[in-house]
């Protein structure tokens, strides 16, 4: 039998559950949440709690799903401080720093990327993440990158394959070749260790062509595909992405009415990830627009060593609140709900009964916070499957 913990005293709750509350965040005010085991079996006002085996009293503040951060890079090793110094001082960002990390990622051993993957995720759960999803990319050998996949599906379910992340600086002369690696030989080694297929399709890494035909290989082989599009210029990824019902297409920064048409018409979410335009000074992507239009947006932090080395979803949510047209609710719902849309899952990202018991309790009396306090440490506890683990 497993034992129930009910948490009251609750100032306000995000449920992510209209039935449940107020608004599409299903808010509830002087709210309790039960706990059975690793799911939630009970969520509503305290007045109305069901007995309970523990009782813990969340002292009059916030209580909202984990966040479910469905975009990062964390198996790779060094970092890339120099670049990060150089483009501070007005260098401009581009794909090419990614050989950096392929090179110290393939350098280092299993032990040391392990280590290193450990200590972000352990960085992401302080910060209130309860899900990731992680891919390979800096390894781009197939040895190199099944072994990103086996270690990063140590640590979480969502395993992304990038092997398309830039072409092999070992195929620069033959592209081609590279595109058929990534569908051959790497895609049958990784696909055992994954859940999703992921293509960087822009200038400077892989076109629109070379893009459908690595997802469409990966679709054959059993994997769902997201893509990394429309970041730093226009180009065709959102709208390949819908086309190919890809479950996310992420960065968005770069969108025609004809791309945001897409998205609003299909069922793939954008995933948008301000930590990149914050930590390479370009332009924000425009969520109000996107969600005018009645498309689901998703906020991750694509923490990784090139483009934003951050692990805060916290952080992420302030910044699409200031600069990106988001409400607060809007904001945390997309951290939350929307990854999980972002990874088609509905048992994470809200507080309803049969959902996985992961919850944020804030420092703070209602999720608004977050925005309303920026960079302050306001996670006092988290739950993860039903354990407490901060
Ligand atoms: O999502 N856009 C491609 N990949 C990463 C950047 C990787 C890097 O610069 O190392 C991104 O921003
Ligand atoms: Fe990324």
């Amino acid at each position: 039998m497993s034992s129930s913990t009910v948490i009251t005293n609750i100032a306000t709750l995000v449920t992510n559950d209209p039935s449940l509350g107020d608004g599409p965040l299903g808010l509830i005010h002087d709210a309790a949440v039960v706990i059975d085991g690793d799911r939630i079996a009970w969520a509503g006002t305290a007045d109305r709690a069901p007995a309970t085996d523990h009782r813990v009293d969340a002292g009059g503040l916030a209580v909202l799903p984990g966040f479910v951060d469905s975009h990062s890079h964390l198996v790779f090793a060094g970092d890339r401080t120099a670049e990060f110094n150089a483009r501070m001082s007005g260098r401009a960002y581009s794909a090419g720093g990614i050989r950096t990390t392929v090179a110290a990622t393939r350098a280092a051993t299993d032990g040391e990327l392990e280590a290193n993957l450990t200590r972000y995720l352990h960085e992401a759960l302080r910060q209130g993440t309860t899900t990731f999803e992680t891919k390979s990319g800096y390894g781009l050998t197939v040895e190199d990158e099944a072994r990103a996949l086996r270690l990063a599906a140590r640590h979480t379910d969502e395993v992304t394959y990038l092997g398309a992340h830039i072409v092999s600086p070992d195929y620069a002369d033959d592209p081609a070749a590279y595109v058929d690696l990534v569908t051959g030989d790497m895609l049958t080694a990784c696909a055992p260790h994954a859940r999703w297929i992921d293509v960087f399709c822009e200038k400077g890494a892989f076109d629109g062509d070379q893009a459908r035909a690595i997802l469409t290989a990966g679709k054959a082989a059993g994997l769902h595909p997201r893509i990394h599009a429309n970041q730093l210029s226009y180009g065709p990824g959102v709208q390949l992405a819908v086309e190919l019902d890809a479950a996310s297409a992420d960065h968005c920064t770069h969108l025609t009415d004809a791309d945001v048409d897409a998205l609003a018409a299909g069922d793939t979410v954008a995933t948008l990830l301000p930590g990149a335009e914050f930590s390479t000074r370009a332009q924000w992507p425009d969520a109000r627009r996107l969600l005018d239009a009645g498309v689901t947006v998703a906020l991750s932090t694509d923490c990784n060593p090139g483009s934003s080395f951050t692990s805060s979803v916290p952080f992420c949510i302030a910044l699409a609140v200031r600069d990106m047209g988001m409400t607060p609710d809007e904001a945390v719902w997309s951290a939350t709900a929307g990854g999980a849309a972002a990874l088609r899952r509905t048992d994470i990202g809200r507080l309803t009964p049969g959902a996985r018991a992961d919850l944020v309790l804030l420092d703070a009396p209602s999720h608004v916070h977050l925005a309303y306090r920026p960079g302050v440490p306001l996670v006092a506890g988290v739950w993860r499957r039903g354990t407490r683990e901060l």
